[in-house]
């Protein structure tokens, strides 16, 4: 079993490829497969970009076991990172069916051949959503979950309780689920970053899209909120700081340092940014102004919430440290490079 060799499922998005990206500059050998359901092998190409080395691909959907087995028949990683997962909020409420086969029969699969073919360490994409509206906050790990709000909230919770039961009830596998806060931002060389397809259902590339004139003007959901300015206050993470997190959770688990062997990680910034200042802030660092206007409240929004990273600056060893304003520069390089447009 080799150590150094990391599978990641659903490698080809967003996180995934960062993570790649930051798992191959730390000297780990990377197996992406994807089936492309919300990406393609640009990202791909990206990777290769920035490190100089394409990591290994396999196009394969993860539902399908005997598929993804022969990956496990083929390529010996003793870790694996599970990010193939459907995450559109609204969608899931649509189309239940569809979030609880895709998201938990990866999961139950990934699992499963983990377990068969006696490889050792899973880090599993969880979310704040899993804290719904909590009562306290910044919420810590020990934050009561609340009952899921979306179908997709739900996934996240159960995928976690599979991974925990899992882990306890082998003697080897170990697991690590990161609950991420709001990943925003794009690599710095804007060779890779966000695509969502259609209408993006998430703030920070609604504002790229309507800098770049794709949309016309950004909908701020709610300015009457119990905030100091009146709109929702989140966690913003840059997602070069969230791929990070997973190298550090995959070396933890490699070099077997912690008693406990299923343990969960808040990875946010800490602090709460509310929806104008992250506007304002967007225009700040790229010099520029963005049409927008308050709107109605966003259905199922709750008002605040943000992460106490005390476990993960602690336990991990891992904190954030790109600026706001260089995440949200990245962000709009890479919507200006993705639509060819110029300074
Ligand atoms: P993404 O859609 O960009 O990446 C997911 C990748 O998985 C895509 O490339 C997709 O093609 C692939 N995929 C989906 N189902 C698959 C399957 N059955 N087999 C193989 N590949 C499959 O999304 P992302 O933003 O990179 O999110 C990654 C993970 O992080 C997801 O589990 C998501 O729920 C979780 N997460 C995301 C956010 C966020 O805001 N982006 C926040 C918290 C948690
Ligand atoms: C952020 C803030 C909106 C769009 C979602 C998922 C969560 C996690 C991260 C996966 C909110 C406001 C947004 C717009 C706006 N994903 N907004 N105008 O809802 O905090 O979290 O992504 O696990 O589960 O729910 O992120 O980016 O959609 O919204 O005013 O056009 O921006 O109301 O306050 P959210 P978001």
């Amino acid at each position: 079993m080799n150590n150094r060799c990391v599978l990641v499922a659903g490698g080809a998005g967003y996180i995934g490829s960062h993570t790649a990206v930051e798992l191959i500059n730390a000297g780990y050998e990377v197996v992406v497969v994807d089936n492309f359901s919300n990406s393609d092998a640009s990202s791909l190409d990206g990777i290769e970009r920035i490190t100089g080395v394409r990591p290994t691909f396999v196009e394969v959907d993860c539902c399908d076991k005997e598929a993804l087995g022969e990956v496990f028949e083929r390529y010996d990683f003793s870790s694996a990172i599970h990010f193939a997962a459907f995450k559109a909020v609204g969608e899931s409420v649509a189309k239940p069916a569809m979030y609880y086969r895709n998201n938990l029969l990866s999961l139950l699969n990934l699992v499963e051949l983990m377990s068969e073919y006696g490889r050792e360490n899973i880090v599993f994409s969880s979310s704040a959503t899993v804290y719904g509206d909590a009562d306290v906050l910044p919420v810590t790990e020990l934050t009561p979950r609340k009952p899921a709000t979306s179908p997709y909230g739900n996934t996240k919770q159960m995928s976690e309780d599979i991974l925990r039961d899992n882990v306890a009830a082998s003697d080897k596998l170990r697991g690590i689920a990161l609950r991420y806060f709001n990943p925003i931002g794009a690599h710095p060389s804007a060779q890779i970053g966000e695509l969502p397809r259609g209408v993006p259902n998430n703030l920070v590339p609604y504002i790229t899209q309507t800098a770049a004139g794709i949309r016309e003007c950004l909908s701020i959901f709610g300015d009457d909120y119990d905030t100091p300015d009146g709109s929702c206050l989140r966690d913003y993470i840059d997602i070069v700081d969230l791929a990070r997190a997973h190298v550090v959770a995959i070396d933890r688990m490699v070099a077997k340092l912690s008693e406990e062997r299923y343990e969960v990680f808040n990875i946010g910034t800490g602090r709460p940014v509310s929806v104008f200042e992250l506007v304002k802030g967007f225009e700040q660092a790229n010099n520029l102004k963005l049409n927008y206007r308050v709107a109605a409240r966003r259905a199922g929004d709750v008002t605040a919430v943000w992460a106490d990273t005390t476990r993960a600056n602690e336990v991990l060893g891992w904190r954030a440290e790109r600026e706001l304003s260089d995440t949200l520069k990245a962000a709009w390089q890479w919507e200006r490079n993705v639509r060819g447009i110029k300074e």
